[in-house]
């Protein structure tokens, strides 16, 4: 798949990594064009780096890597979009990190699908750490770590299916858009028993199936 990721930071780079390994080809972009660069460089043939303007062109899917407060100017940033796909993955913390800024009546899917004109907005990866993203599925049990999406679309939570099988990850369907407003809170969660409760981040929440 052609995939572009906006963001070059934790996930960008997480995602530069997966994604090249698994055989995308993956452009990257960002208000940081020399960040973008010089990941895209560390990543190999798979990679390139473009102009936010143009870095949208020719994409499947659209990864939004930015914090949640950014993500509608950073896909603005982007031009025209003609009902691209676009993968959120934010969770919407304070700026203290210590909660989640916006919640129960809404969520950060939600309020970007709604602050950005032509996309169709699949919310993933919220509950997948950087580290987790970097390394693998794989944590060390016998089920494999599951990506949970949700959306509006059929066809564009069909690509974001495809994209989170192609790297090895379970997906799990979790839904219309606003089920988001589940999604983010458990990404909250998540971040909490990695760095407040110091377990780390090799971690990830799977729904058991008896
Ligand atoms: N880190 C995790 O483990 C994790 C896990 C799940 C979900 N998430 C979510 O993933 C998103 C990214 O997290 P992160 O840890 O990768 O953050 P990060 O390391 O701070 O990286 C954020 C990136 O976004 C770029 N950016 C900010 N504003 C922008 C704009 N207007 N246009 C273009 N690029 C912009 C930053 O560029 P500059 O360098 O110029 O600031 C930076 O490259 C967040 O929404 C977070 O909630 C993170």
């Amino acid at each position: 798949m052609k995939i572009t990721i906006v963001g070059t930071g934790n996930m960008g780079t997480a995602f530069g990594k997966r994604l090249t390994a698994s055989g995308h080809d993956v452009t990257l972009t960002g208000r940081n064009l020399e960040a973008a660069r010089k990941l895209a460089s560390s990543l190999g043939p798979k990679a390139k780096a473009a102009p936010p303007d143009q870095a949208a062109s020719g994409a499947e899917i659209v990864i939004a890597a930015t914090p949640y407060s950014e993500q509608a100017n950073a896909l603005r940033s982007l031009g025209a979009l003609n009902g691209q796909v676009i993968v959120e993955i934010s969770n919407p913390l304070t700026p203290d990190f210590s909660g989640l800024a916006i919640g129960h009546s809404t969520s950060a899917a939600e309020e970007v699908a709604k602050a950005v004109r032509g996309v169709r907005v699949v919310k993933a990866f919220n509950t997948i750490l950087a580290q987790v993203l970097a390394e693998g599925a794989e944590l060390g049990r016998a089920q494999r770590t599951q990506v949970f999406y949700a959306g509006d679309d059929a066809t564009a939570k069909r690509a974001v299916r495809s994209l989170i099988e192609s790297v090895g990850f379970e997906p799990m369907d979790a839904g219309p858009l606003a089920n988001a407003r589940y999604l983010e809170p458990m990404g909250m969660l998540n971040i909490y028993f990695a760095y407040s409760a110091k377990i780390g981040g090799r971690i990830a929440p799977v729904w058991l199936r008896g």
